[in-house]
């Protein structure tokens, strides 16, 4: 089977999937990641002016019965505090017209905070955590469970709200953003 595999065309002598034995690198992860083209949402925490948020594409359902959401937040980012202490997070998946949003959440120009908020129109939900207005959609949960696992933390939500939009979504692929054509 092994030899089978090396043989294909497909594997290139540079592949790393048989026989070697030193330990896969950071680095070779990130980069055959970057080939997985992901859908963005925004991850918001926090109430008033004690907000703040990431862009994510770690965000997906974990089981729709019952409705739970599933995020991988690093532990160093300034938003995996705020999730811990308010037990909340909103779901924020975006559409093709908010990449600035993203940008935003990502940190760009050093914007910390609230200040993330900026540009954009919020409403708050059941749980406390902001909805975007215009995202494709708002999943509004509470913590449900964490796993601190590595760099990371694992975060399980319990849907508490949905709240719909329409349009279409902006996608992350190579380090870069672009848009969805079928
Ligand atoms: C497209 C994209 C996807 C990202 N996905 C994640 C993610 O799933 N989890 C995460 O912790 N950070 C992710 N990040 C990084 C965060 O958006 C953010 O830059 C990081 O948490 C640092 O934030 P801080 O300034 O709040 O500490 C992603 C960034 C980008 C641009």
């Amino acid at each position: 089977m092994n030899i089978a595999l090396a043989a294909s065309p497909a594997f290139s002598a540079a592949d790393r999937s048989i026989g070697h034995s030193a330990p896969i690198t950071p680095a070779e992860l990130k980069s055959a990641m970057r080939n997985l083209s992901g859908g963005v949402s925004v991850v918001t925490a926090g109430i008033g002016d004690d907000r703040t948020g990431a862009t994510v594409t770690s965000a997906t359902a974990l089981s729709v019965d019952p409705p739970t959401m599933i995020v991988n937040i690093n532990r160093t980012s300034s938003s995996w505090p705020v999730i811990e202490r308010y037990r909340h997070f909103c779901i924020n998946i975006l559409s093709s017209e908010q990449q600035q949003v993203a940008e935003r959440f990502a940190g760009f120009g050093g914007l910390k905070g609230v200040a993330r908020y900026g540009g954009a129109e919020w409403r708050p939900l059941v749980s406390g955590a902001s909805a975007l207005a215009g995202a494709l959609a708002a999943i509004d949960c509470e913590v449900e469970e964490i796993i601190e696992r590595h760099s990371h933390a694992i975060i399980l939500g319990r849907v508490l709200a949905i709240t719909s939009g329409s349009g279409e979504p902006v996608l992350y692929h190579g380090g870069r953003y672009g848009s969805f054509q079928p």
